[in-house]
């Protein structure tokens, strides 16, 4: 560089270079710049000779990084750097025509901004596949009861089906998420130049349009000074992640012996170095622990980010490993989830045993009362008594006998036994979103409207 008289201090450029990680962005960056050259040439900023030039140069670089036979230099800063250095080594004059009215920063957030695009939509993708394991999932096991847990204590009787479609509602707001993303990563910032526009009749439209963005970012300044785009994506990533790491929680206390509720299947599980007897359910242990590195990457960029004074400054190059690294491991997470999900297998026994608990009926005992005109809150009171004898005599609810029955309330006769014996207190859940089947019915149509909405 004609500025300066010394050569970077090996410490600077150590500090300074980001081609380690900022490779992976080479697709986004030749394409950028061939839309950028197509219009120079449109707008005759560049000969049409210029441009088959660049184009043809560029087309021999993305070769060579494809191939990983691209040699890079010590003098390369950033892969942005590299490409052009390398560009010009191969067409001369034409390459170093590539970036008039352009700069590094409407370059990098161009290059950024597509990246991210994809990657949503990449998540996107992943979490439908994820959606339909759980729906798929639920379905065949629509009628099979066990407990829902509050305060992982036992609460109340549920379907799994019902279960597993919970989690299918928390990813089907994630995709919401990154379809917000999608839009967020849609302005273009190229055509922005440094932080204040470009010398040059240049016509932003057109690179939109061939980069496949809806519109041009209208304030230069922002354009460049702007990754809120990376925010969206991070902070839907973490979200995500955080519901991944529930699931995978979940399947871990399951899979234990005490629970005993599912096995993943042998290809999702790893054994002990020491104990033969073991099976480790270590894929849902880990999206239990990636979690909060997802969160991290958004935290790290929040801090970045905050009161840094316009437009670009060099803090913005550390967006690129908080990205990357949230990228991979939620597209990790998404597909080991949805893997391990479609081989999964669940102990129906198991699950009726811990779903048979009467106690788990407490509500529903309650609720007869109430239909009989005793206030819900005095049906609760009775039937707090009622348990507390039974776990007191050591006897299950049913076990109580007329007379001591008689005592707490003299509305309890045989429909309390009816109602306990045929255990029907998960099909009387026939509110909008219950459990019962046929609510589960309603939210099954509502399910595969939701799975055609993402696809
Ligand atoms: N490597 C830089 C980044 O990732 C590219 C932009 C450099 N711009 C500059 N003015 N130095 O942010």
């Amino acid at each position: 560089m004609a500025r300066f008289e010394d050569p970077q201090h090996e410490l600077f450029k150590a500090i300074n270079t980001s081609l380690q990680f900022d490779q992976r962005l080479y697709p986004e960056d030749i394409e950028g710049s061939i839309a950028h050259a197509e219009m120079l040439a449109s707008r005759h900023i560049i000969g049409a000779d210029d441009l088959e030039e660049i184009k043809g140069g560029l087309a021999l670089v993305k070769k060579e990084l494809d191939a990983g036979s691209f040699v890079f230099n010590d003098d390369d800063e950033d892969i942005h750097m590299a490409i052009e250095r390398r560009l010009t080594e191969l067409v001369g004059d034409a390459g170093a025509k590539l970036h008039t009215a352009r700069s590094r920063n409407d370059q990098v957030a161009t290059d950024v901004s597509l990246y991210t695009r994809r990657r949503a939509i990449a998540a996107g993708e992943k979490i439908v596949r994820l959606m339909t394991a759980l729906n798929d999932a639920a379905k065949s096991h629509r009628d099979w009861p066990m407990p829902g847990y509050t305060h992982l204590q036992r609460a109340q009787s549920v379907y799994l089906g019902h279960h597993l479609l919970a989690y299918f509602w928390m990813f089907r707001r994630d995709h919401t998420r990154f379809v917000a993303v999608v839009d967020a990563a849609s302005a273009l910032p190229l055509g922005a130049g440094a932080l204040a526009g470009a010398n040059f009749d240049t016509d932003r439209e057109m690179v939109a349009d061939k980069l496949g963005f809806a519109s041009v970012a209208p304030n230069s300044m922002d354009a460049v000074a702007n990754r809120d785009f990376v925010l969206d994506y991070l902070s839907a990533a973490a979200i995500c992640a955080t519901h991944l790491s529930r699931l995978g929680a979940e399947i871990v206390l399951w899979s234990s012996e005490e629970f005993g509720f599912c096995e993943v299947a042998d290809g999702f599980a790893s054994g002990s170095s020491l104990m033969p007897q073991k099976k480790n359910p270590d894929a849902a242990e880990l999206l239990r622990g990636k979690a909060p590195r997802v969160l991290a990457s958004l935290t790290t960029l929040h801090g970045v980010m905050h009161g840094l004074p316009l437009t670009y400054n060099k803090d913005m190059q550390e967006d690129k490993e908080a990205l990357f690294d949230a990228v991979d491991t939620l597209e990790l997470c998404l597909d080991a989830a949805a893997g391990m999900l479609e081989g999964i297998v669940f102990n129906r026994d198991r699950m009726a045993d811990a779903a048979g608990d009467q106690m788990l009926a407490a509500v529903d005992i309650a609720d007869l009362l109430v239909r009989k005109g005793v206030p819900f809150r005095e049906a609760h009171g009775i039937v707090g008594s009622l348990v507390r004898h039974a776990v007191e005599q050591g006897i299950r609810l049913s076990e109580i006998g007329d007379d001591d029955l008689n005592g707490f309330s003299d509305k309890l006769g045989d429909d309390y036994r009816a109602l306990l014996s045929d255990g029907g207190w998960i099909e009387s859940k026939q509110s909008q979103g219950g459990t019962s089947s046929a609510s589960l019915d309603v939210q099954f149509e509502r399910a595969a409207d939701a799975l055609q909405a993402c696809r």
